[in-house]
């Protein structure tokens, strides 16, 4: 039972008083179309509950820690310990969960003198159980998805989603559909939709090509669409903020940097802040900036080129597979977060985006690719004068080292870039690169390796 100096404050499943909102037109409706968008304007929508705005800030501080000390599954979820922000399902038994969220804030010492920002942190949901930020919002998917009883889950994915919703579908009994693009997702998260046992298809196709398909294959069969267009996992991924903000004992960061790909994740965080402030649980809003990958900028060029009014779609080619994406579906979500924190959006090339990658594995951590854009992106930043050396920066990790080991072995053998426009420019990437050695089984070949290594490096950065 939750401590009872705060049980009013505490949720009860079963009393659903969420609606959804059109974030255009601002409509507000007891149920969801099949894909999500508003019947009047065509917007996407939104999850809102009246309830959230009557809660009580420092109760809530004290229950939501409390909990931690709790064995219940919906307390063990980093997720659902935040339920109070979160549609209620109608039992706690409906609740699919991996135990998701709980994931680390790091400090970056290598990183914050690199950049001179002393206070710079990481917060990693690559340690979520599938390795990526997705499990939070899928936590809250997968229940509303169960309780409504579809027995086929879809997502067209990079990779990351399609692992997540395979891993809670199967958790939760139900069948899953992943539309991937053939040829442009690591193996590691193929092979992790596989393994869950989704039915995956492998599509000629880009992203935005397999999600164009879903939304056609949703009005046509009995499937529940677990992109996240899907209104229940953007709540569950508010999470991660709230989270955050109790690791900073609710002190606001000046600024928190996500990669941005179909742009859900931002929309999540933004929102998650918003209702923060608005409840009174923290006073003011951290910046939200979004940074792109440079061949993947269609965020950055709707702002540069329409003030943010048009999408501007794009063919999008980048090494950084996870937010290869031309055409994103929550671009207008993301604007308004842009807008309402006073965020930037940038973009980073090819490599840059493999320094930054190579200088947070340097830090013992390590992420994927794409999470690295946020590295990268805090430098570019730095250097217009956008976030100052002495503000609070967090960076959002959004996916494991282990979810694109090639592109980490093609780096340090040096063949990242071999046969593109950046192979000659790469050379100055080599002090980054550590290949593996092949050497004799030999003690005589070890020592002689190890003696070479020390002449060449001799002290470690935090030496
Ligand atoms: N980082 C990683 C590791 C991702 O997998 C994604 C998106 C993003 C960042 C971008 O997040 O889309 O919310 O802006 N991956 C999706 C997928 C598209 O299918 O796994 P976003």
């Amino acid at each position: 039972m939750p401590p009872s100096a705060t049980s009013e404050e505490g949720s009860a499943p079963g009393q659903a008083t969420f609606r959804f909102r059109c974030i255009g037109c601002g409509s507000v409706n007891a149920s969801a179309a099949q894909d999500f968008r508003c019947s009047d304007c065509g917007n996407l929508l939104e999850i809102t509950d009246s309830s959230w705005n009557s809660r009580n800030p420092t109760a809530l501080k004290t229950l939501w820690r409390e909990r931690r000390r709790l064995n219940e599954s919906i307390d063990l979820s980093g997720v659902w310990r935040f339920r109070e922000f979160l549609p209620a399902p109608q039992s706690e038994q409906e609740i699919v969960t991996l135990r998701e969220g709980n994931t680390p804030l790091y400090d970056l010492p290598q990183s914050s003198r690199v950049t001179g920002v002393p206070r710079l942190y990481a917060k990693h949901q690559g340690l979520n159980p599938t390795g990526s930020f997705k499990d939070a919002g899928m936590t809250v998917a997968a229940t509303f998805a169960r309780q409504t009883g579809y027995r086929w889950v879809a997502c067209a994915s990079t990779g990351n989603t399609s692992a997540s919703m395979a891993a809670y579908a199967a958790r939760g009994g139900m069948r899953s559909l992943v539309l991937v693009p053939e040829g442009k997702i690591s193996w590691s998260k193929l092979s992790q939709a596989l393994d869950y046992g989704a039915l995956t298809c492998q599509l000629r196709t880009d992203f935005d090509g397999c999600l164009r398909l879903l939304q056609e294959l949703v009005r046509k069969a009995p499937v529940y669409q677990l992109n996240s267009i899907n209104p229940f996992r953007l709540e569950g991924q508010k999470t991660l903020a709230f989270e955050l903000l109790e690791q900073l004992d609710w002190e606001p960061p000046d600024h928190i940097i996500v990669p941005g790909g179909n742009l859900g994740n931002s929309s999540a965080i933004g929102k998650a802040l918003l209702e923060m402030r608005d409840v009174g649980l923290i006073t003011r809003l951290p910046r939200v900036s979004v940074i792109q990958a440079e061949g993947a900028n269609a965020l950055v060029r709707t702002l540069r080129e329409t003030g943010g009014k048009r999408l501007v779609s794009m063919q999008p080619e980048t090494r950084a597979t996870a937010i290869r994406i031309g055409n994103p579906a929550s671009w207008e979500k993301a604007v308004k977060v842009l807008q309402a924190t006073g965020g930037a959006c940038e973009q980073v090339s090819e490599l840059e985006i493999a320094q930054a990658k190579a200088e947070i594995g340097a830090e013992g951590i390590g992420c994927e690719p794409a999470s690295a854009v946020t590295l990268a992106g805090l430098k570019k930043l730095l250097l217009q004068g956008f976030v100052k050396p002495d503000e609070t920066v967090v960076l959002v990790l959004t996916g494991n080292l282990l979810k694109d080991p090639d592109y980490t072995m093609e780096f340090h053998r040096g063949d990242l870039f071999k046969g593109t426009p950046y192979e000659q420019e790469s050379a100055k990437l080599n002090s980054f690169r550590h290949p593996p050695v092949v050497l004799d089984a030999t003690l005589d070949a070890v020592v002689k390796t190890l003696e070479q290594s020390e002449k060449s490096n001799p002290t470690h950065p935090d030496e």
